[in-house]
């Protein structure tokens, strides 16, 4: 079986990991490495346990959330394409079936909200865990702030959690962010679409989605 141990053993994943990280530090993005990547794989694992998928199904929601930027390590724009080619290879270099690594790149192919759409289980489980990755510690360099808008957003959360109740069908992104350093409309102004998107894969996995910033629920 396929794990997430056995992609992080790969050596190409973290070499290309860290390459995509560096090569976005370049361009001006936040962090987008290995504590993203691990971060995401957590997130997805459990929205897929919570909501009662089968152990396999969690295992390949963490891949795919780890490997899913992997692709920055080529291009920024269409790295969601880029990161399932990537996954594609280290996963047939590990003996994963062709339908377990069918179901990781097409979740890593359709994270990104500006060319992808949720298409399975494993796919809603990966978007809504990379856009709920919002927080301080992903920010490069603190003199952005007064500058950049993500890096300013990012660095006014203080803390970001996905709750999911299997009862009430419900994911719910419960965010604290202190408005002095940004206000919560420059949040809506970057993520919006995102949070569209995670309406979308809340969808798809038959739950509500919800947002709360600072106690007030906006979804
Ligand atoms: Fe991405
Ligand atoms: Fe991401």
């Amino acid at each position: 079986m396929i794990t997430l141990e056995r992609v992080k053993a790969h050596p190409q994943t973290r070499v290309f990991m860290e390459l995509a990280d560096e090569n976005l530090g370049v361009l001006g993005y936040t962090e987008h490495g290995v504590r993203h990547g691990k971060l995401v794989a957590k997130m997805a694992r459990n929205i897929m346990g919570e909501l009662g998928y089968s152990e396999a199904n969690c295992e390949l929601a963490a891949i795919a959330g780890y490997l899913h930027d992997i692709g920055n390590a080529i291009n920024r724009s269409s790295h969601g394409q880029a990161s399932a080619f990537l996954a594609y290879e280290i996963l047939k270099d590990l003996g994963a079936g062709y339908r377990n690594i069918g179901l990781v790149i097409g979740a890593i192919g359709n994270h990104d909200e500006s060319e992808g759409e949720p298409v399975s289980p494993i796919s809603a489980a990966v978007i809504i865990a990379d856009k709920s990755d919002v927080h301080r510690s992903r920010v490069r360099n603190l003199k952005e702030i007064n500058f950049d808008i993500h890096d300013r957003v990012n660095f006014a959360v203080k803390r970001s959690r996905v709750v999911v109740n299997q009862n009430s069908k419900t994911i719910s992104l419960v965010l604290s962010i202190d408005t002095r350093i940004s206000k919560v409309m420059e949040y809506f102004k970057i993520f919006l679409k995102r949070m569209v998107g995670c309406q979308k894969a809340a969808h798809l996995l038959k739950c509500e989605f919800k947002l709360t910033i600072n106690k007030t629920k906006f979804l």
